[in-house]
């Protein structure tokens, strides 16, 4: 058998602190009915005031290497996706190998955004089947609260903290990552941004002013180019690797929006009950969103092995992409 690359364990953290639909009601002209009829968001989770991104993954990396049973020092490269970082530089990735004390580790962040982990995922993918390095540790993590304009009712509803991580392994069995698609389209970069804080608009009392530190999204726009690509990106996928829809035993979905995920299900006429969703308790944790629900998912033995798994996302860049498992 070829070398393959495959996921050995997960782990996840998500913030104590609620935020509810009814909470939200006090801040912005919003209700519970039109989140949950529009999104299918509940409640999401703030990060604690003195927690970054590092911090919300140093707990879902503990985990996962627990699950894993490998310590830090082990640990040959780390890779974070995030676009909430701590700091512009270093990385979050260099942060968080520190605190773990994984010494001999490489490290270094990705943004594609809300495909963060599959972008990530394909990058210690190839890692793995070159020989480069045995044992990787890819990490989403988002504390999306701290760049959310609360005065902002068609993003604010939307987003939550969290993080996911998980340990990636070479494999010689009939198993692991199948394949791996990633894609992207600069030119539609204007449907979601965060404009202010980079070098286009460096940090001043302007950009404060404006919140260009904060999201922002032409969310209908949006949405109808995440349903037809995620369409076709999934179908595509499965044709690539002579897989029915109906050999699928479980779809995660990025979790952004309910509707999207249930379009795409339906595009592959897969029954809600094959499809993971989570995003009633977390909101659309970008990065984490993957990682976080992958750990639920083998948490509550919706994945056996031998399962063939799809992983799909959608998010600014555009970017989007897919990963096929053999679990
Ligand atoms: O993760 C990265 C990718 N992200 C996505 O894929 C998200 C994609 N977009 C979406 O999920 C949806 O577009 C939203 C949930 C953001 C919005 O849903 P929509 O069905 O596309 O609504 P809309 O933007 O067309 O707005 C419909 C109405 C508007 O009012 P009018 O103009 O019809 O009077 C909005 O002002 O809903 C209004 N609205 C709200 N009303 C109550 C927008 N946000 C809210 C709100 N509460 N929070």
């Amino acid at each position: 058998m070829p070398l393959k690359s495959r996921i050995t364990a997960t782990g996840s953290y998500t913030p104590r602190k609620v935020l509810s639909n009814s909470d939200l009601e006090k801040i912005v002209d919003t209700s519970d009915e039109w989140i949950i009829e529009r999104t299918g968001i509940k409640e999401r989770r703030i990060a604690k005031d003195t927690e970054a991104a590092s911090d919300l993954g140093v707990e879902a990396s503990r985990a996962a290497l627990e699950h894993a049973g490998i310590k830090p020092k082990d640990i040959d490269l780390i890779i974070v996706a995030t676009i909430t970082g701590d700091m512009p530089m270093p990385s979050t990735a260099s942060l968080l190998q520190n605190k773990l004390g994984a010494k001999k580790a490489a490290a270094f962040d990705i943004n594609a955004a809300c495909s963060g982990f599959v972008y990530g995922l394909s990058i210690a993918d190839g890692f793995i089947k070159t020989g480069n390095f045995k044992k990787i540790l890819l990490v989403g993590a988002e504390v999306l609260s701290r760049f959310t304009n609360w005065q902002d009712r068609t993003t604010c509803v939307l987003f939550g903290d969290g993080a996911g991580a998980v340990v990636i392994e070479p494999t010689t069995e009939d198993r692991g990552v199948l394949s791996i698609h990633i894609h992207s389209d600069g030119s539609l970069w204007d449907l979601l941004n965060i404009p202010g804080g980079g070098s286009r608009h460096p940090a001043s009392e302007k950009t404060l002013m404006e919140k260009m530190h904060c999201i922002r999204m032409k969310g209908n726009e949006t949405f109808k180019v995440a349903v037809r690509t995620l369409e076709t990106l999934v179908v595509d996928t499965l044709k690539e690797n002579k897989i029915k829809p109906s050999q699928l035993n479980l779809l995660i979905p990025h979790q952004a929006n309910l509707r999207i995920i249930q379009a795409v299900a339906k595009r592959l006429h897969m029954p809600m009950d094959k499809v993971f969703v989570n995003l009633d308790k977390y909101g659309n944790t970008s990065g984490a969103s993957i990682p976080i629900a992958l750990d639920e998912a083998l948490r509550t033995e919706r994945i056996r092995n031998g399962d063939y798994v799809l992983l799909e996302a959608f998010g600014s860049g555009l970017t989007w992409g897919s990963a096929l498992i053999k679990w």
